[in-house]
């Protein structure tokens, strides 16, 4: 049996870490890698230090709109897909390449899986939004990583294949954290003390996109005295370089590139608060039992939010500004993301299906 898994984003590459791992015990996997994330600290830096096999295809399809960047992937995507024959094909999280890949294979009635399925925003302005609703309707296999999930495929009529196998994100951060805490350095290499700092990431469209968004979250920033670590997206870069923030931002705040996921881990584990607008990175903060400050109006991980443990303010000085102050989070917390078996169980589902 042949599985051929499609990866092109950040995200993608940590969360396909610990399932390749345990696939390639059982079948022979292909690995498709889009190019949609292609700078060395957004790509490559993640198959070195997490040891993800080399891509068989790489497709260098880079950045572009949606409709263009979405449709070379599909072009390509179909190609391979043809001249493997694979049984199934594996597609992680919400981005153009998870949609591309389903669209490509659903056409050729090759089964697709989705890995993080089910969950919505309920914001159709979202791009992940229609990536995720879309990629649901046309797979055969749905890998929900909560109950809530769960419940949303229900709502879409959406029942069959669908199972609550955890977070795959669960099982790369518990593989890697004793990793992370014994190899990176950073945060003497950033002259840090534990817990008297804070990590703050912003990459999504709804606030790199709107100078008033944008240049609230920097203002929020400056104007509070606890350090802030910034590793910054290009995309986000690019927009505070267009809007004149740049220079305001890096005279406060440490303004760094983007970190791999070992020196990212160590950095969050240690953090007093983290501010995010990362889908990935509100779990991770869950996970360690850090207090996170979510910089959108709404999150697909309402758990954590219920839990106490991750407080909306979206793009709002004022909010951000007194989470920053007050917001120190819960004191318990629940297994919402599973026990870190996703992976173990993701194949034996697979094992089950053919
Ligand atoms: C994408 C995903 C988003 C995910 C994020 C993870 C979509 C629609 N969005 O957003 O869901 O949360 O990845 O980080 O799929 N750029 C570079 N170098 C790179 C990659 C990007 O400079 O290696 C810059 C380019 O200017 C590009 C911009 O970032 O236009 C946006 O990149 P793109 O992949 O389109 O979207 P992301 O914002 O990264
Ligand atoms: N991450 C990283 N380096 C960084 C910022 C984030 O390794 O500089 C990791 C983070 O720990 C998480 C993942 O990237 O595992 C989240 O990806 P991102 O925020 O780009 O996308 P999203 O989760 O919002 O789709």
């Amino acid at each position: 049996m042949k599985i051929l898994s499609i990866i092109g984003a950040r995200p993608q590459f940590i969360k396909c870490t610990s399932l390749s791992r345990a696939i390639r015990k059982e079948y022979k996997e292909i690995l498709v890698h889009t190019g949609q994330h292609y700078d060395p600290e957004m790509s490559d830096i993640f198959f070195k230090e997490l040891d993800i096999p080399e891509p068989d295809y790489n497709l260098g399809v880079g950045s572009s709109s949606h409709g263009e960047q979405t449709g070379k992937m599909l072009i390509e995507i179909e190609k391979i897909l043809l001249k493997e024959k694979p049984d199934l094909i594996l597609v992680y999280g919400d981005t153009n390449s998870t949609l591309a890949g389903a669209l490509a294979a659903s056409k050729l009635h090759i089964k697709v899986a989705h890995v993080e399925a089910g969950l919505r925003s309920f914001d159709r302005t979202m791009p992940e939004e229609i990536n995720r609703v879309l990629t649901d309707r046309i797979s055969d296999l749905l890998f929900c990583p909560t109950e809530t999930a769960v419940l949303n495929l229900k709502k879409e009529g959406i029942t069959t294949g669908v199972y609550n196998v955890g977070d795959v994100m669960l099982d790369a951060l518990e593989y890697n954290i004793k990793i992370a805490e014994e190899k990176s350095m950073v945060l003497d290499d950033l002259g840090l003390s534990p817990k008297e700092y804070l990590v703050a990431t912003v990459h999504r469209a709804s606030n790199t996109d709107s100078f008033k968004n944008l240049s609230s979250i920097v203002n929020s920033f400056c104007d509070v005295d606890i350090p802030i670590v910034f590793p910054v997206h290009p995309r986000t870069e690019k927009y505070l370089k267009q809007y004149g923030l740049w220079d305001k931002l890096c005279e406060k705040v440490k303004v760094i590139p983007p970190l791999g996921y070992l020196e990212m881990l160590k950095l969050m584990v240690h953090s007093r608060k983290i501010l995010t607008d990362s889908g990935g990175v509100q779990k991770e903060a869950y996970m360690l039992g850090v207090p996170c400050i979510t910089m959108r109006e709404n999150t697909e991980w309402v758990e954590t939010v219920e839990d106490g443990w991750n407080a909306l303010v979206g793009a709002d000085y004022e909010k951000i500004v007194d989470s920053i102050r007050n917001f120190e989070g819960a004191t318990e917390r629940g297994s919402i993301f599973g026990t870190g078996n996703a992976c173990i169980d993701i194949c034996e589902i697979i094992n089950g299906y053919f």
